[in-house]
């Protein structure tokens, strides 16, 4: 399937403010004429919806990991198919917080699942299929961790799991995401997360815009 909208991922650790920023840019590129979906995952269909519910609400260690990356791609795999490949045959712009580089930072950086193993589920499965650009929010886990500790204590809703994992493990994620921006440099932008919100946004949407320029027009439309 040839895509002809453009295919953006928003990565980061958790309390990295990717929520804001994808609403913000969001907000943006529709100003600028785009046709803008915003999704997520785990989640962005009913089906990943409830296994998002499944796997981050559960307490402690209940996944083995195994168990834990192929619901992860279970889900994903709804999603490309029935959202994001039709959305972008439609030629918008889709917006998606977290993709196969949170499998690669999360369960493969860690949970110690080897990067080769997660790569090639995603190509038998979902395929040969990889964002346009990846906006890589990256943050000291020590700092995004109290952020999101506040954000969840705010809104009463624990989907805390991953957060509870301690600093080793985030240090490991977060050195997976680095390392995915350096194999990717020529699709990736990395964006200082610790600065002050709005700095955040606005650095996000200057890039997003260059890029998508760079890029020339999207198809759609057509
Ligand atoms: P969120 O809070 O940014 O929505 O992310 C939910 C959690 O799910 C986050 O702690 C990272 C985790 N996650 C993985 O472990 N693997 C994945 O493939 C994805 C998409 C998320």
């Amino acid at each position: 399937m040839t895509a002809r909208g453009r295919f953006i991922v928003l990565e980061g650790g958790d309390g990295a403010g990717k929520g804001s920023a994808i609403a913000s840019l969001a907000a943006g590129l529709q100003d600028d004429g785009y046709d803008v979906l915003t999704t997520r995952e785990p989640g962005g269909t009913p089906e990943g919806l409830q296994l998002r519910a499944l796997l981050l609400a559960a307490e402690g260690e209940v996944w083995d990991r195994g168990a834990e990356l192929l619901l992860m791609t279970a889900a994903r795999l709804q999603h490309v198919r029935r959202v994001i490949e039709p959305a972008l045959v439609a030629g918008m712009v889709v917006l998606c917080d977290r993709f196969v580089g949170s499998s690669l930072a999360y369960q493969g950086g860690g949970r110690g699942i080897p990067a080769d193993l997660i790569l090639d589920l995603h190509r038998r499965f979902v395929g040969d299929f990889w964002p346009d650009l990846t906006v890589l929010l990256d943050i000291d886990p020590a700092v995004g961790l109290a952020r999101s500790r506040r954000r969840l204590s705010g809104d009463g809703v624990d989907e805390g799991r991953f957060e509870e994992l301690g600093h080793n493990f985030h240090d490991r994620v977060r050195r997976s995401f680095l390392d995915q921006a350096g194999q990717h440099a020529s699709r990736t932008v990395v964006i200082d997360a610790s600065r002050p919100i709005d700095v955040v946004q606005q650095d996000v949407i200057g890039q997003v815009r260059t890029r998508l320029a760079q890029f020339g027009e999207v198809d759609g439309e057509g």
